[in-house]
């Protein structure tokens, strides 16, 4: 890809859809070069990369990445690492749901969604960290939920407890960084309207009680993720700003 070696490069985890989608996109529209990672929506990952293309980002590409899987994270290192001389910004939003309470959670389910929703972007930040710190500037996103904040029901015991992880994994992250001068922060949606809470407003009744449940009487739409991301993210918006938690939430507390 011959782009100016002075161009802006983001890598978004699980960019072949929904906030990781929109969050490749609005950076594309900032003229960064794009970097979708997908883990089994190969087609997905391939239409972001297009409409990044063609909504103005410098270059795109797609790579494979399981970020539980630390042999898949040290792959993608070394296929980004041929690419790219740096990575900017960094954008862990990889995660999945998990609804249960604790009478319902098995081990399984509970060391599942911490792997990826935890240990997922701890991996991934330490084998991009090399490629964060040969850029004149980085800053790294880490996707949270108010669930990490608040106990919120909706989530389940072990969805909540992996993004407290996360939040806590930022701030010490901040800290440790800032002599580098890279900063880290996350964003803490409430719900999203994407395919990983479909089924909570598959009916008009079910989408009226979460719209209900938000006091600005709005569903959080994935762009206004992109855009809080892209705020965190830009030294020229945000350069004093670190360790910090951004609720994206339509002024929902619970
Ligand atoms: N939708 C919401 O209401 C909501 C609210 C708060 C936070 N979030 C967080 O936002 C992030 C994005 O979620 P979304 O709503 O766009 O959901 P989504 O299900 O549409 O997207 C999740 C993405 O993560 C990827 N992914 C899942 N497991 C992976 C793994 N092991 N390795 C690599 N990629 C993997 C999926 O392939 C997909 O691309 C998640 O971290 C989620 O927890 C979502």
């Amino acid at each position: 890809m011959s782009v100016a070696p002075d161009t802006p490069v983001v890598l978004v985890t699980g960019g072949s859809r929904g906030i990781g989608r929109a969050v490749a996109l609005r950076f594309a529209r900032e003229g960064y070069r794009v970097i979708v990672t997908y883990r089994a929506d190969e087609t997905g990952a391939l239409s972001t990369v297009e409409e990044a293309l063609a909504s103005g980002a410098p270059g795109a590409f797609h790579v494979h990445l399981d970020v539980s899987d630390p042999a898949s994270v040290e792959e993608m290192a070394r296929e980004v690492s041929g690419k790219c001389t740096h990575i900017n910004v960094l954008v862990n939003n990889a995660g999945i749901l998990q609804t249960n309470g604790i009478k319902d959670t098995t081990l399984e389910e509970w060391e599942r969604t911490l792997r990826v929703n935890a240990t997922g972007p701890f991996l991934v930040t330490k084998a991009l960290l090399p490629l964060l710190e040969k850029a004149p500037w980085a800053s790294i996103v880490n996707i949270a939920s108010i669930a990490g904040e608040t106990g919120n029901v909706l989530a389940g015991i072990a969805y909540s407890t992996s993004k407290a992880a996360l939040i806590g994994f930022t701030k010490r992250l901040a800290v440790e960084l800032a002599p580098l001068g890279i900063r880290v922060n996350a964003v803490a949606p409430s719900f999203v309207e994407t395919s990983m809470v479909r089924s909570f407003i598959d009916t008009p009744e079910k989408r009226e009680r979460i719209r209900k449940l938000h006091p600005l009487g709005i569903i959080v739409k994935p762009e206004d993720v992109a855009e809080a991301v892209l705020f965190l993210a830009d030294p020229a918006r945000s350069r004093a700003i670190t360790g910090h938690v951004l609720r994206v939430n339509a002024g929902r507390l619970t």
